[in-house]
């Protein structure tokens, strides 16, 4: 069927391009023609294959880059309700960290699509450096257009964030808010993306700032602020932030406290949204943190899964692979 679809496009397209070489009766004959074909092909395609328009608008939602116009799914757009609110997670990685993305990657897309909400997660980083990356790094975008490369030289405390943060706008820049709200996430970090959704719905869309407070859980702390581990702004501190002078000048530090200074010297951020004691630091080794807890049924995020055995524990006990298949090919014992 696909075949035949194809077939009849491109048959008619060539009928068109010929009619419009001769101007006639006969133009207008071929045009109306290639408008039944297309709307017949159209028709029997959506009858048939309803699924894979559904399969396709759940693509959108989940792994989706920045709202694309394709034409497919502006043709779903009439069935798929616009989204409360859409939700970039941009993971900080390094080029050469291969393994940790695929394991992340893989995480998110297990996950099930959460209805009416968009969650674009990327992995972000700096200026390849090496030519092995420029293959390897290729190679995952074609595959799954999930990355986003900054204009800077790799660092963690060195203004990264400030460059992930103060470069979106322009990225995205496609007239508009392209998000209500952006995430900055560690990749040793696993976020539930139903309950960070369900958690987000709710809250207001501008001067928000949401997370884990820092240090040790304390609102009074004059200088506290969100947890690296992942926090989210809404869109307008993106783009103060992308003109501001304040974070400007002051990009060196640890970048979650310097975010927290930016906001509190210039009184954005004042929707502050701590999500103690669903985001948290896993519970075993070091270090030792005052916000480790043992994982907990409605997580929205837990932090510090530095290696595989911590996430398999992790993925473990939110059941994300109940739904294995069994198979002759195959045993887990
Ligand atoms: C990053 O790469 C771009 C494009 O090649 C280049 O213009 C820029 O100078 C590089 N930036 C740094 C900090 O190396
Ligand atoms: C995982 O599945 C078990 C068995 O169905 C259930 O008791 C448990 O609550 C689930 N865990 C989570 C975190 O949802």
């Amino acid at each position: 069927m696909g075949f035949n679809y194809k077939t009849t496009a491109f048959a008619a397209s060539g009928l068109a391009q010929e009619a419009m070489k001769k101007p006639s009766l006969y133009t207008s004959y071929a045009i109306a023609f290639v408008l039944l074909a297309a709307t017949m092909t159209a028709l029997v395609f959506f009858v048939i294959y309803p699924n894979e328009f559904r399969l396709q608008s759940m693509v959108t939602s989940r792994c989706g880059s920045r709202p694309s116009s394709s034409s497919l799914s502006s043709f779903v757009e009439p069935v798929t309700p616009e989204p409360d609110f859409r939700l970039l997670i941009g993971i900080l990685s390094l080029p050469d960290s291969y393994e940790r993305r695929h394991l992340v990657r893989d995480v998110y897309a297990l996950q099930p699509g959460v209805a009416n909400a968009r969650i674009d997660v990327r992995f972000v980083f700096c200026n390849l450096t090496k030519e092995e990356q420029r293959v390897l790094v290729a190679m995952e975008i074609m595959l799954y257009d999930d990355i986003i490369i900054l204009d800077c030289a790799e660092n963690m405390d060195n203004g990264k964030t400030y460059t992930y943060f103060s470069s979106l706008p322009k990225m995205l820049d496609g007239g508009g808010r392209p998000y209500d709200y952006v995430m900055k996430a560690d990749d040793d970090t696993y976020f539930r993306l139903q309950l960070l959704a369900e958690s987000l719905r709710k809250l207001p869309r501008e001067d928000m700032y949401y997370g884990l407070i820092t240090p040790c859980l304390n609102w009074r702390a004059r200088d506290h602020y969100m947890s690296g581990m992942g926090y989210v702004l809404s869109w307008d501190l993106v783009e103060w932030i992308a003109t501001a002078e304040t974070p400007r000048n002051h990009q060196v530090g640890p970048e979650d406290k310097v975010m927290g200074t930016w906001l509190r010297e210039a009184r954005r951020g004042k929707n502050e949204i701590n999500m103690e004691p669903v985001m948290y630091d896993y519970l075993e080794g070091e270090p030792r943190t005052c916000y480790r807890h043992e994982l907990v049924p409605d997580t929205v995020g837990v932090h510090m899964l530095k290696n595989n055995w911590r996430w398999a524990t992790a993925l473990k006990y939110f059941n994300a692979t109940v739904g294995l298949k069994p198979s002759n090919l195959y045993h887990m014992s």
